[in-house]
């Protein structure tokens, strides 16, 4: 800011001067300021932009129902060789398979999820669980269920006409019952029939 732009002081008068220096000092400071928060911006923009995320996982739709991780036969809830309980699904317009989930209280569960179609999301009753499903991509998202019981599990991504009615069911079993269920290494889910 040029010096010119503010009034000079007129002689005798102190005080006005004080406090025309001190305008001008503050709006120095606030233009140091919002510079200062720019370039923050434009740095970390540019940071984001040039470095992929941490962990970016793909598949491909085109093969999924066929071969791989994501196969019918591969979903639902199941006791890995190494003792970690991972949960596989699928969303599509406009269900998840399976269709209802289960899982142990009080140990981790992995949920291993992709979408088929179009965008889907899912959260778990008032858990913490909450991610987007998104073509190509798996999601992964980790959490403990401290109590047992039965929750809902809507999509939460607008995804079509149906999204509304877009939804599985999660039961949560003590961990024992689920333990001797799963000892088998076979996928378990609620489905029933
Ligand atoms: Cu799937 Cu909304």
């Amino acid at each position: 800011m040029s010096p010119t732009l503010l009034p000079a002081a007129p002689p005798g008068h102190g005080s006005e001067a004080a406090s025309i220096a001190a305008e001008r000092r503050w709006a120095y400071i606030v233009i140091v300021i919002i510079a200062l928060l720019i370039l923050m911006m434009v740095f970390t923009g540019l940071r984001w932009a040039s470095m992929p995320p941490s962990r970016v996982e793909t598949v491909d739709i085109k093969r999924l129902h066929v071969e791989g991780e994501f196969v019918e036969s591969n979903l639902g809830s199941t006791m890995e060789p190494d003792g970690k309980v991972t949960v596989r699904l699928i969303a599509q317009q406009y269900s998840f398979v399976p269709q209802c989930i289960v899982v142990p209280a009080g140990m981790p569960v992995t949920f291993r999820g992709t979408a088929t179609d179009a965008i889907h999301g899912f959260i778990v009753g008032r858990t913490n669980v909450n991610t987007m499903l998104i073509p190509g991509f798996v999601a992964t998202f980790t959490t403990t269920f401290s109590r047992t019981g039965e929750h809902l599990m809507p999509c939460h991504e607008y995804c079509g006409t149906g999204h509304e009615a877009m939804w599985a069911r999660v039961q949560v079993l003590p961990t024992a019952e689920f333990l001797s269920k799963a000892r088998g290494g076979e996928r378990l889910n609620c489905v029933p029939g």
